[in-house]
């Protein structure tokens, strides 16, 4: 693992997107997106540049079941306001919501990351280490699956939300098995209140009870933190 400190998400998010720049400039030609507070101004990097994203695929972690495209608190709503409507992609795709038969969309999923193995793999990280939508004790060996959220993540995602009962209750995610085939993880946190959350995964031991702490055997995992989530490091 390769930890970068950085003094806050401004630089943060430079850093991150430099590494993306350099990695198209390689040959890198499939994205892993992640959506949330923690990726937007490094998308908002991605859109005031000059790369051209016409030839790449983008594949996002995760979406929440009920939600569709057009629904301003799902997953694609906010990629497309974020980056999709500003930046061409080859093909973009982002789990279906709303499929009329959720396990044959995870099925295709699974198809879609398979046919399109993941370059870099763009990762947020929950207060209690979740990744995508991956919660503590997910099995490290699970694909794209479907979850049910807990407690703590609705009520950190309840911010986006009118009525903290509007948010879904399940969602479809890519699994920690799909996440650890992506050849660079880049994993960003910014901010006090992820400061555990990455002392567990930099520090702790290797354990479904932070999922996130796998990436301590991911071969080129790169961890990118502000001071404050950095905190607990030293
Ligand atoms: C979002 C996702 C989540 C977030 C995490 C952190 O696609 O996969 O794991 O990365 O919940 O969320 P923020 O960035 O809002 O703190």
């Amino acid at each position: 693992m390769e930890i970068i400190k950085v003094k806050d998400q401004q630089s943060g998010s430079q850093k991150a997107f430099e590494l993306i720049a350099q990695g198209l400039q390689n040959n890198a030609h499939v994205l892993g997106l992640a959506t949330g507070s923690t990726p937007i101004k490094l998308y908002q990097e991605m859109v005031k540049s000059n790369l051209d994203f016409s030839q790449i695929t983008s594949i996002n972690l995760d979406e929440y079941i009920g939600l569709d495209a057009d629904n301003p608190q799902s997953y694609h709503y906010f990629m497309n306001q974020n980056l999709f409507q500003f930046k061409k992609f080859k093909n973009s795709y982002v789990p279906n919501g709303v499929a009329s038969d959720i396990d044959a969309e995870i099925k295709n999923y699974d198809q879609i990351i398979a046919d399109n193995p993941i370059d870099i793999q763009i990762l947020g990280i929950g207060q209690n280490g979740h990744i995508g939508f991956n919660e503590p004790k997910t099995p490290f060996d699970c694909t794209t699956h479907r979850v049910q959220l807990t407690q703590s993540t609705i009520e950190a995602n309840a911010r986006f939300f009118a009525d903290k009962n509007d948010v879904p209750k399940e969602a479809i995610s890519m699994g920690i098995a799909s996440i650890m085939k992506s050849k660079h993880i880049i994993l960003m946190a910014w901010g006090a209140n992820k400061a555990e959350a990455i002392y567990q995964t930099v520090k702790g031991p290797i354990s479904e009870d932070c999922p996130a702490s796998i990436l301590q055997n991911h071969p080129h995992a790169t961890i990118i933190v502000d001071e404050a989530a950095a905190s607990k490091l030293d």
